[in-house]
């Protein structure tokens, strides 16, 4: 890697070539493309907008929350979690977890650095990322060059914040599902948590365990399974299914057994989408909600389902039904967004909602030394599965590069030796 340098007190400007990946987002996906990226000795950067590893779970997500799949499907590659972790780590547990991974394979991100634009030059045959970090009145911008960009961004970077009528205006506290921490804040209060994916559930249960009083809208359909079913997560239990049956007939037996453990949700306002749970995963990615008690607590009637809104006002928010609530605050768990159209300029490989065009498992490898990790909607297994591909394809093709570069180098030392 070298630099060239620009600088004055407030504002600085520099060049970096690296001679190997560039790596965008220091979350479990970049983590792991990095870990197998050392093992097989390929050097890499890696820029994270943020001043931690894992942002997104160290800053953005809620103090209760654990992992909702048994631990063996979230494990980064060549590292697993410790043998004395439960079956679902916690959100402190996985933290750790990540933090050892970084140090144990020495990866070290170059923190507070967001990608603002990474562009393939056509002319030369590589990539220009350019970062800018800010800290007090310094501005620094740095241009990242090299032959390879790995985007793991994620499918979460961006809130999803909706286009509600009279939200503006609504006089209470309103939050995003991302920035909620404990329903602490909230005890005694009339609580519209709007969304009903695993955030808005699970904001529902704890707010019900802080004695707040949530209503939840549930504007279309969902499919909610019980965690586990017999002592058995029930993700388990469909992925071993689905090595013997079809996936309909899987999606059968996982509706069946929703009924026996749940019981009919419709008449509690919770209505199943046409098609299995299965099928809209891989259809539309659309992940069901694994339950961990808020069914219970819609059955008690602690937490309120609700429809649709129609629009917000001063301090109520009038539904799709005609009723009109009292609220005294919102949580917008209404889920997230990537954000690789904001910065990653090409259009071949990713589509404009910022996933890769091509469907699992063909959407890691791009054009012109272009990956993409993390964007199955496969969760953690999903990232571990492409870091593992990419790195295998990244290392081959580096050391062939590397061994030309050798090559070329020693010929031309040769001419230059036998010049003389
Ligand atoms: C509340 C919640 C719970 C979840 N629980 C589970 C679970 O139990 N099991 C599971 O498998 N999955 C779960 N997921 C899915 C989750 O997306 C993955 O677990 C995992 O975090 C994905 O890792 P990632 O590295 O792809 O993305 P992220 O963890 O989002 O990391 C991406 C990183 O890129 C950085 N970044 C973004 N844009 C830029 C930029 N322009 N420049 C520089 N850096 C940038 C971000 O700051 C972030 O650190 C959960 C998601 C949420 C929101
Ligand atoms: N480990 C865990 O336990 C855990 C916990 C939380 C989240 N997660 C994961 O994190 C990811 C994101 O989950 P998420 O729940 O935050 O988001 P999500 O699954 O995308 O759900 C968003 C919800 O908001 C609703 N919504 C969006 N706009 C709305 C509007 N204008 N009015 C009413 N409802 C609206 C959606 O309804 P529609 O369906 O009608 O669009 C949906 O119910 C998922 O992969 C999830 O599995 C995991």
């Amino acid at each position: 890697m070298f630099h060239v340098s620009e600088n004055d007190d407030l504002f600085s400007r520099r060049c970096v070539w690296v001679n190997g990946p560039v790596i965008v987002g220091a979350g479990p996906s970049g983590l792991a493309v990095g870990a197998c990226l050392k093992e097989e000795g390929v050097p890499f950067v890696v820029l994270e907008r943020a001043d931690c590893i894992a942002s997104l779970w160290q800053k953005r997500t809620y103090d209760r929350l654990k992992l909702h799949l048994p631990k063996q499907f979230c494990q980064l590659p060549k590292m697993p979690f410790p043998e004395e972790y439960p079956e679902y780590p916690t959100k402190k547990q996985f933290i750790s977890y990540l933090e050892n991974y970084a140090n144990h394979f020495d990866i070290k991100p170059r923190f507070n650095e967001c990608v603002q634009s990474a562009k393939y030059d056509e002319t030369c045959g590589l990539w220009r990322v350019k970062t800018v970090s800010t800290s007090g009145t310094t501005r620094a911008e740095v241009e990242y060059i090299g032959r390879w960009l790995v985007v793991a961004t994620g499918e979460n970077a961006e809130r999803v914040m909706p286009e509600i009528e009279g939200l503006a205006e609504f006089k209470g506290h309103i939050t995003h599902a991302c920035e909620y921490k404990s329903g602490e804040d909230y005890q005694g209060k009339r609580v519209l948590v709007v969304g009903c994916g695993n955030s808005g559930m699970e904001v529902c249960l704890d707010l019900c365990n802080h004695n707040a009083l949530p209503s939840m809208v549930v504007r279309s359909s969902v499919h909610v399974l019980p965690r586990e079913f017999l002592g058995k997560s029930t993700f388990e239990l469909a992925m071993t299914l689905m090595r013997w049956l079809p996936l309909w007939l899987v999606d059968i037996f996982m509706l069946l057994m929703a009924w026996l453990v749940l019981g009919n949700m419709e008449k509690y306002g919770i209505k199943r989408p046409a098609m299995g749970p299965l099928a809209l995963k891989n259809m539309a990615g659309k992940t069901p909600v694994l339950d961990i008690g808020a069914l219970q607590k819609i059955k008690s009637g602690d937490i309120k389902v609700v429809p649709g809104i129609e629009r917000f006002l001063n301090h109520s928010v009038e539904l799709i039904n005609g009723e009109i609530i009292d609220v005294d605050a919102v949580v917008l768990a209404t889920g997230y967004r990537s954000n690789v159209p904001s910065w990653l300029k090409e259009n071949d490989f990713f589509s404009n909602n910022g996933y890769p065009k091509a469907q699992f498992p063909q959407g890691w490898k791009g054009q012109s030394g272009l990956y993409a990790v993390g964007f199955t909607k496969r969760g953690l297994s999903g990232a571990s599965a492409d870091a593992t591909r990419i790195s295998q394809d990244l290392s081959r093709v580096w050391k062939e590069e590397t061994k030309q570069v050798q090559q070329k180098t020693k010929a031309s030392h040769r001419r230059c030796i036998s010049q003389f």
